[in-house]
Parts: C-alpha cells; sequence; structure tokens
C-alpha cells in the first residue's frame, strides 16, 4: 500500500497494511487486534525514510460540536481527522476567535498538540483547553488538561514520555466569541494589515493576513512535497550566542531567557548558502530556507541526507547545533 499520498512531503513509502478507522469504536478493535501498529494522522509532520513494516492506522475520526459555551467564551471539540484549516475556517465562520494565527498549517487537529503547532506569535497551547486520547496499549481513554500536555516550544508530553503510548481522538479548545485578543505584532501580520488599510481589524481580517503571508513564502504541499519547518529554531545559551555573534554580527536573535536566547534557522540555513538549492529531486526551498522540499520523486533518505548536510555545515560555520523538527521515521 503506497502511503505517497498520505504525507504531505509526497513521499512514496510503502505500508504493509493499512486501515483508515472512522470513529473510536473503530480504533478501539483494531488497537485491540494488533499490537504492532504505526499511527498516521494528516501525515505533515513526518519523513518517511523507509517502508513501514506494520499495519497503518489512518486516524480519520471526524465531526465538530460545542461543548459547553457562556456569554464569552465557547468550548469547540474537534475530532482527531478534521483537517486543521478547514476547522479554523469553520471556527471563523462562527466568529470564534483565537486560532486564527494559525491558518493555512497542513496536517489534521489531532496531531496540533503533539508538537503544539505555533505561528506568528500563537501556539495551539493558547487556546487548547484539554484533549482526548486512546492508550494504544490498553484501549483506556485519558483526558489531558492543557497542564498534562507539558507543552514547550514545538514539544508536548507526546514527543517525549508519552511517545507512541497515546493516540490523540478530539482536541477541546476554548475560543472567544466576544472581545476577541488579537495577535497582530508580528511584523508581517502588522504590514499585511496596513497594506489593506485595514483600521480595526476583525478574526476574519488576521487569518487572511497570515494567508497571504504564508502563501508568499511556504509552499504548498500540494504544489510541492513538503513539511513545513524541517528544523526547529534553535534555543542556544547566551554564551554560544555571544560567541557566534564575534564572526556574524548581523545574526538575528530573540530573547529567551536570561540565559538563553533563539536563532531563526532559516537565516543560518540561508547564509550557509542552501537557499534555494537542489540535490537531484530534494531542496531548500528558495523563498524560505527553513523548509525542505520534494521536487517530485526523492526518497525520504535523500531528504535525511539533505538535512544531515545542513546540519553539519551549520555546526561548523556557526558552532550552533540544529535539531530537526519534522519525525523522521
Ligand atoms: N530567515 C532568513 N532566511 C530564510 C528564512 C528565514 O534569513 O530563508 C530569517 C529572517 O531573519 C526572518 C526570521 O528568519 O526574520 C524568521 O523567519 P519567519 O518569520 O519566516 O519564521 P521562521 O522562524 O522561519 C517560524 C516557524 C514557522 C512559522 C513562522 C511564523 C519554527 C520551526 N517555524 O518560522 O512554523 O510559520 O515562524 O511564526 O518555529 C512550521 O513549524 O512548520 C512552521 C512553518
Amino acid at each position: 500500500f503506497s502511503l505517497r499520498e498520505y504525507n504531505t512531503f509526497g513521499i512514496a513509502a510503502k505500508a504493509k497494511s493499512f486501515v483508515a478507522v472512522q470513529n473510536t469504536e473503530e480504533l478501539t478493535t483494531v488497537l485491540k487486534q494488533n499490537d504492532d501498529i504505526f499511527v498516521l494522522g494528516g501525515g505533515s509532520n513526518m519523513l518517511l525514510t523507509k517502508d513501514i513494516e506494520k499495519l497503518v492506522v489512518h486516524v480519520n475520526l471526524k465531526g465538530i460540536t460545542i461543548e459547553k459555551e457562556d456569554q464569552d467564551y465557547v468550548w469547540v471539540k474537534a475530532n482527531a481527522g478534521e483537517n486543521w484549516h478547514e476547522f479554523v475556517m469553520w471556527c471563523l465562520e462562527h466568529n470564534y476567535g483565537g486560532i486564527e494565527n494559525l491558518s493555512l498549517i497542513p496536517g489534521n487537529v489531532g496531531t496540533t498538540p503533539i508538537q503544539n503547532i505555533g505561528a506568528y506569535g500563537v501556539e495551539i497551547k493558547d487556546t487548547l483547553a484539554y484533549c482526548e486520547a486512546i492508550n494504544i496499549a490498553t484501549q483506556e481513554f485519558k483526558t489531558f488538561t492543557n497542564e498534562e500536555c507539558k507543552f514547550a516550544y514545538r514539544e508536548s508530553i507526546f514527543k517525549n514520555e508519552l511517545k507512541n503510548k497515546y493516540i490523540i481522538t478530539s482536541v477541546i479548545f476554548k475560543l472567544t466569541k466576544t472581545n476577541h485578543k488579537l495577535n497582530t505584532a508580528y511584523g508581517a501580520i502588522e504590514t499585511e494589515l496596513n497594506d489593506r488599510k485595514i483600521g480595526i481589524p476583525t478574526i476574519k481580517d488576521v487569518s487572511n493576513a497570515v494567508i497571504t503571508i504564508r502563501q508568499s513564502k511556504l509552499p504548498d504541499p500540494k504544489e510541492l512535497g513538503n513539511s513545513g519547518s524541517f528544523f526547529k529554531n534553535p534555543i542556544i545559551a547566551k554564551s554560544l550566542y555571544e560567541k557566534a555573534i564575534l564572526n556574524f554580527p548581523e545574526m538575528p536573535h530573540y530573547k529567551v531567557s536570561e540565559t538563553e536566547v533563539k536563532v531563526p534557522a532559516g537565516w543560518l540555513i540561508e547564509q550557509a548558502g542552501f537557499k534555494g538549492k537542489r540535490f537531484g529531486d530534494a531542496g531548500i526551498h528558495k523563498n524560505q530556507a527553513l523548509v525542505l522540499v520534494n521536487y517530485g520523486n526523492a526518497t525520504g533518505a535523500e531528504i535525511l541526507a539533505v538535512s544531515k548536510d545542513i546540519q553539519a555545515t551549520i555546526l561548523a560555520k556557526f558552532g550552533i547545533p540544529i535539531e530537526a523538527e519534522v519525525n523522521i521515521i
């Protein structure tokens, strides 16, 4: 069974077998009957470097419901298989605010907590009330509060202690119905809103601005296989940063704490000369160096090799290690 259509990198890896589950009963049954499975959500944050010699379980649980609401807030439950961007659009149609900055991120709702997706000053952790997940080994359901998810920059408990232990089945977001708290501080959003001469933006305006920015920089996976940012922006010790800027005084950075700074990996990759480069069908996107792309028939191993080359070059040039954000299988 080819997984090409099931991962946004468009890698033609194969699965031993494949099942798509449409509801939690089917999921429970599949888990009971199989003890060695590979869970596949939207396939938007992984690089398949080999065939999967297991049963691939595609989580396709659909449905959006309102759990409760009061005058100011609504708690919306989205099942794991809902497409993320379509869910964001649904919320905008209902005038529910809080996730508009996360427009156009590929993938499904169920994967968003795993890496705490984020963009333009907002992360999923800012609105996630709780999520529901099934224990793969025992098939028991458990609710994880926001705190229990242990969110950090592109991190959660599901990527660490509980890796491969649970499947997220639904996510419940606490969204605003009135008094939306817009997050427009990100430079590119401000510029976009000014260009459109929008005085008092609505959540829809912010979403439109985000969509325009993303479309100008990030390749559409339907046209060019990719997994968004391939690397995390490295958070490094201030002492390491101070050493690096002796040679590279223009290196951008953002303060994380008194002792740490974050450096944009896209800048490091561009400075190292990789932006827009192509190695066979694997390449580095021309508008955003943090995004690796598949021009058609690249294998996961070829893309992985390019990523290792980038990591080694950056370590040698700047003394800064960069880590993959994408899950390498
Ligand atoms: N930059 C370059 N060259 C490049 C790309 C970036 O020099 O080719 C530098 C520029 O200095 C720019 C800075 O990097 O000012 C930041 O670039 P950008 O605003 O494009 O954001 P990013 O740090 O590259 C992060 C997220 C994105 C998210 C954007 C916007 C990570 C790993 N990536 O990228 O998330 O959309 O911020 O908030 O944190 C994703 O995770 O898949 C993703 C796309």
